[in-house]
């Protein structure tokens, strides 16, 4: 009988090899950027009760309605795989009372799960870079943040992405608009697409980032969320932009931005790109003011990001620096012990040291340059009979005998 080959789960991604060095780049220099930036990292469960997601994502947005992993333990609660990191941050900064710890900054990386529709740059299971700071209230604050998100693409080198910004105004002034918006697009309801109507009812938010040609043409003369901020909000956009002009950062004002997650308040930002088809955000956030409460927490003010690691890493071009390891090669197998005792020598010189043992150099010398040696060393009769060890440099094709200190000094 033939074993049918096991297959990864629909909407999961293996990351090896090439891929996984890639992968650790981007979140390195995401995690550098937010050292500099005086940032913690922070650990958090991947999953949670779902309560902690379902309240505070919005009982009508997509991912909780249908793209959540949920599931039974076996005592009967129910839990949830996270779709994000913000809820999961906030539940903890809750429980650990963590209020005179504030402001705090937090960055975190890590996988995510939604049930949505696998395509290119969209994954069921996919990893995030998330970061998130806590505790303040300012346009500054905001700025900083777009900053932040601006110098990780930057550092990964990142061509052709734009910023795009909106403003929500406070939850009031969401709820007076949500009102103007239902009122105009009742008029239009027959007209509005299948995904709208039931918008209409659930989510009228949502309906403006509709990427259907007739909603988007009824859209166009829609009463403007801008027009229903209330004078703070106004001001904190107003404020906002100018802090970026004073960066030097291109901005786009989008209005149409809404987000599918509905905790955000006021500023709601994405960089977005043309170069990986429908799935165009690599990064978006915005300010959460009022989740904490929601949560049952203290009021207290705060914004955040995150980027999707796999988009990040398919819009990367450079070239990731992968390690140049020292293969050791004992010819002989009464070597061994020489082998062995020898590489963890030029371990402890934090030399990375691979140790292969064979009699066919050129089958080893392949091996070798696939592990992208840089050297080999040789380690057979003739040398141990001399206390020596040979070294060949794989890019020179340069051979020489010399002593283990000889060796230790050649390699540092
Ligand atoms: P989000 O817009 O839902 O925001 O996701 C952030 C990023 O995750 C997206 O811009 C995209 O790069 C990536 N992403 C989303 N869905 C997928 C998917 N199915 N496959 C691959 N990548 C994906 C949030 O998650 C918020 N928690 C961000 C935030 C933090 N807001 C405030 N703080």
């Amino acid at each position: 009988m033939k074993v049918q080959k096991l297959q990864p789960v629909k909407g999961t991604k293996d990351i090896l090899l090439d891929e996984s060095e890639l992968f650790l780049h981007v979140v390195n220099i995401a995690r550098e950027a937010a050292k500099i930036y005086g940032y913690h990292e922070a650990y958090l469960p991947i999953f949670e009760f779902t309560e902690v997601f379902k309240r505070t994502l919005g009982e009508t947005s997509d991912v909780v309605n249908k793209e959540m992993y949920t599931f039974e333990d076996k005592g009967g609660r129910s839990l949830t795989l996270r779709p994000e990191f913000t809820a999961g941050i906030v539940r903890s900064l809750i429980s650990n009372n963590l209020w005179d710890k504030f402001p705090l900054k937090l960055f975190s990386a890590g996988p995510v799960f939604r049930y949505e529709n696998p395509q290119k740059g969209r994954y069921r299971q996919f990893n995030q870079i998330n970061l998130e700071n806590i505790g303040t209230r300012s346009p500054m604050i905001d700025a900083e943040m777009v900053a932040l998100a601006k110098e990780i693409l930057d550092r990964l080198e990142l061509p052709n992405i734009t910023l795009e910004l909106n403003s929500l105004g406070d939850i009031d002034s969401r709820k007076k608009y949500s009102t103007a918006l239902v009122n105009y697009l009742t008029k239009y309801k027959k007209d509005l697409s299948e995904d709208s109507q039931t918008r209409l009812i659930k989510n009228p938010l949502r309906i403006l980032d509709s990427k259907n040609i007739s909603d988007q043409k009824i859209l166009e003369e829609a009463p403007a969320l801008k027009n229903y901020l209330t004078k703070d909000s106004l001001k904190f956009f107003e404020e906002l932009l100018v802090h970026l002009d004073a960066l030097g950062i291109k901005y786009f004002i989008n209005d149409k931005i809404v987000r599918g997650l509905d905790y955000y308040t006021d500023t709601v930002f994405e960089f977005v790109t043309k170069e990986l088809g429908t799935q165009g955000a690599v990064i978006a956030g915005g300010r959460y003011d009022g989740l904490f409460k929601i949560m049952g927490g203290i009021d207290t003010p705060a914004v955040g990001f995150a980027g999707g690691i796999e988009r990040l890493m398919a819009l990367y071009k450079g070239k990731v620096e992968t390690r140049k390891p020292v293969t050791l090669l004992v010819l002989d197998r009464k070597f061994t012990m020489n082998g062995l005792e020898l590489a963890q020598k030029l371990r402890k010189e934090n030399i990375q040291t691979v140790i292969d043992e064979s009699k066919d150099v050129g089958k080893s010398l392949k091996k070798a340059l696939g592990n992208n040696s840089k050297f080999i060393i040789f380690l057979g009769e003739d040398e141990v009979s001399q206390g020596k060890v040979k070294l060949k440099n794989l890019d020179t094709r340069e051979e020489k005998l010399m002593s283990e200190s000889q060796l230790i000094g050649e390699l540092k």
